[in-house]
């Protein structure tokens, strides 16, 4: 094994219990050190050998992991219709290709909702690698993608419905390595239809010796008090990706109740056949991500808190997650966003999620039974 890859942001320091059944391959081996330090920031093997750090559990995050409220500014609206947000970024197939994600217009939760038309909005993500403010005709180069809403649905008295904004997904193609971009994403044509300026640094090309400098790995994460202890860390150390592998923002036990602030779901609600998931957290973790996930390519997998049971009997599942991630799962010959792969630098990541039936390996083992 030569020099390690990356160095490694530790962080599950969310509250809830329940286990994150997500498996993350990554190929060639990368060893993975759980590095918490302050102050000086975690170091990174491209600046050579060094000796692995690990800082001691804070026992102060055990305790009191309230939910952080809606109304939070790191999590209520800041952009005001038709103006873009929860910005976030998404490594394509390889560093010359990225996935940019928004949300435009506004949530319902209710009994009776109409769902917004996806496509009265534009898509659009309008980019170069210089300042819009620095070049006389703005950004030089513009991407054109789709648009979707999902909703969640409860057809059983008492329980809420809950249908989204609108979700964009725009993909860049054509940038170069290790570079960084200047972007406004939304809908040019409508006044104050674009977002603010963000910016980001594409991922190193694939080589034996170029690698992203700084690897985060996060599960768990939730939208508590801990929950912040973790992104500002993340923000902290300026990792030059993240993987997000699972349990994103428990809106399925909101509280316990979908946000009715009753201890206990069945006690309150002993007559309704499932268990609401609170989809305004959804909303509410995107904006929290926001100021990190709109610089810095978030890759994510599904956990057991993303499926969501929802309609009759739950017959529909992960609707949040299919709907509000863009992964690159057509660019690397998946069939479903649950698996996909990608590369970054000398890196080939594999994003294994556990909800999909793996019939192969069953008839493998199988075999295996059978000749032992
Ligand atoms: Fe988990």
């Amino acid at each position: 094994m030569g020099a390690m890859a990356t160095s490694t942001i530790a962080g599950t320091l969310h509250s809830r219990h329940l286990h994150c059944r997500t498996l993350l391959l990554l190929l060639p081996y990368l060893p993975i050190a759980f590095l918490l330090v302050d102050g000086g920031g975690i170091p990174t093997t491209l600046d050579g050998p060094f000796t692995p750090a690990t800082r001691a559990f804070d026992r102060s995050l055990r305790q009191g992991s309230e939910d952080v409220p809606l109304s939070d500014p790191r999590l209520a609206p800041r952009a005001r219709p038709p103006s873009p947000e929860q910005i976030a970024l998404a490594a394509s197939a390889d560093p010359s290709s990225l996935w940019v994600s928004w949300v435009t217009g506004r949530a319902q939760v209710g009994s009776h909702l109409t769902p917004l038309d996806p496509t009265a909005v534009r898509s659009e993500v309008w980019y170069g690698e210089r300042p819009a403010s620095a070049d006389t005709v703005g950004h030089p180069h513009v991407a054109r993608g789709s648009a979707e809403v999902y909703s969640q649905l409860y057809p059983y008295p008492g329980l809420l419905n809950y249908t989204s904004g609108v979700i964009h997904h725009v993909r860049l193609v054509g940038l170069r390595p290790s570079t960084r971009y200047y972007y406004r994403c939304g809908d040019s044509s409508l006044k104050g239809g674009l977002s603010d300026e963000r910016s980001f640094v594409t991922l190193p090309a694939p080589a034996p010796d170029a690698y992203p400098r700084r690897v985060a790995v996060v599960g768990d994460l939730g939208l508590t008090g801990n929950s912040t202890s973790t992104v500002d860390h993340l923000a902290r150390n300026d990792p030059s990706m993240i993987l997000m592998v699972g349990d994103m923002t428990y809106a399925n036990q909101y509280r316990t109740t979908g946000g009715r602030g009753v201890p206990c779901f069945s006690c309150s609600f002993p007559d309704a056949p499932i268990r609401e998931s609170y989809q305004p957290r959804w909303d509410g973790w995107g904006r929290f991500m926001e100021p990190l996930a709109s610089r810095v390519t978030m890759m994510v997998t599904e956990g057991n808190h993303e499926i969501e049971p929802q309609g009759h009997g739950g017959a529909v599942t992960f609707a949040s997650y299919l709907a509000r991630f863009a992964v690159p799962s057509e660019e690397s010959g998946s069939n479903t966003k649950f698996f996909y792969s990608f590369n970054a630098g000398g890196i080939h990541f594999i994003m294994l999620g556990a909800y999909v039936d793996y019939n192969r390996t069953v008839l493998v083992v199988r075999e295996g039974s059978a000749e032992s």
